[in-house]
């Protein structure tokens, strides 16, 4: 049996970590395939050394571009390497381009692909990842979900409740396994209260009108509790060009996986547009002000501790004048999400 996982972007690189650990301990050929998507030492490089990710087999070395640019590039320079390596299973993960683009490319080989944290719906088909999310969902062969609500999806669509794996969340394998390591990280540097910010989404950060008006809010936010926020590349840009003044912000570079959860488990409240993080920050119990109308993880707000506040200034400081009071919402943690989802995988990979 050999299994080959492709990864590209940040997000990627935790939910493959569990599965290669997982997969390791059986004999299992294994291949590692980075698409570049993310190339910077602080979204690429470092997370490969602190999960103890495999160095990959192959970095496609793709780089930026426009959406029809990078699947395109990824899928040319992927298509040989297939060829090469023919795997047995081709493993995809999360919803980001290099996602797609490999499944794309898997299913025109007829190489049966893995979709690790299928079924998640925004129901926003504005979303670059909701486009990524349908699709991979259509053309792989094994879906592997982590909450019910990723079944009930797959099964509405058609998908054949055959093909549908429940096995929990892998990006909270990874989350369980370093938190020890991240609570050892220092506290030097940082205020004893903060609102930890994080920002990417394109509908926030690409229109000026709406980038403007969550920085107006979150200078509002820091008159009460100190913002700490790490800054993703494009938002920087985006943050530069714009001009507004932010320099009463903490602002950092995007910040190691360690330190960041050190930074989460830490912080009063999260305020972010990241999917991952509304999931991390349910499993932690920590307050999160989701900077969204919709969530692809709506079990994060059914169960968790997160609230979708949108675009709506209001809402954020109602909701932070809530976590300042000591009424932050209070969650749970879904089932299955235990550490343990990795081995789930590879279980089911082993049976093939
Ligand atoms: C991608 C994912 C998004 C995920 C996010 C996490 C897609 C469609 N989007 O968005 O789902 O939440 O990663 O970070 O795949 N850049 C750098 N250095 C890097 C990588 C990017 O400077 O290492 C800059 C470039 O200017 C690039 C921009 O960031 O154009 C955006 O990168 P890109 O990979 O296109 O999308 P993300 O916004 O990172």
């Amino acid at each position: 049996m050999h299994v080959l996982h492709i990864v590209g972007a940040r997000p990627n690189f935790m939910k493959a970590a569990p599965v290669i650990r997982a997969l390791g301990g059986r004999t299992i050929k294994q291949t590692l395939v980075h698409t570049g998507q993310h190339y910077d030492q602080n979204m690429s490089d470092v997370f490969f050394s602190q999960l103890e990710l495999p160095a990959p087999d192959v970095n496609l070395g793709v780089g930026s571009g426009s959406h029809a640019q990078q699947t395109a590039e990824i899928m040319r320079r992927f298509e040989p390497v297939a060829h090469e390596y023919r795997p047995d299973v081709v493993l995809v993960y999360g919803d980001v381009n290099s996602t797609v683009a490999a499944a794309l490319v898997c299913s025109k080989l007829l190489l049966p692909i893995g979709h690790v944290e299928a079924g998640l719906r925004s129901f926003d088909r504005t979303m670059p990842e909701e486009i990524n999310r349908i699709v991979t969902d259509r053309l792989a062969d094994l879906l592997f979900t982590p909450s019910e609500d990723g079944d009930e999806n797959l099964l509405k669509e058609g998908v054949p409740a055959t093909k549908i794996y429940r096995v929990g969340n892998v990006m909270i394998d990874s989350l369980i396994r370093l938190l020890p390591s991240a609570m050892r990280c220092s506290r030097n540097g940082f205020p004893d209260r903060y609102a930890l910010v994080t920002l990417h989404r394109p509908s926030n950060v690409d229109d000026t009108a709406s980038l403007k008006s969550i920085l107006d809010a979150l200078c509002e936010v820091n008159e009460s509790l100190s913002v700490v926020f790490p800054v993703h590349p494009r938002t920087r840009q985006r943050i530069a060009d714009l001009g507004t003044k932010v320099e009463r912000l903490h602002l950092l570079e995007p910040t190691p996986y360690i330190e960041f959860l050190a930074l989460q488990q830490r912080a009063a409240v999260v305020i972010t547009d990241s999917g991952g993080i509304q999931e991390e920050t349910t499993y932690l119990g920590v307050p999160c002000l989701t900077l969204r109308s919709n969530t692809e993880r709506p079990v994060t707000v059914t169960v968790g501790t997160n609230v979708l506040v949108g675009q709506d200034r209001d809402k954020l400081i109602s909701e932070l004048g809530n976590v300042l009071e000591g009424k932050a919402k209070k969650g749970t943690v879904p089932p299955l999400w235990d550490g343990h989802a990795g081995e789930r995988i590879a279980e089911i990979i082993a049976q093939l």
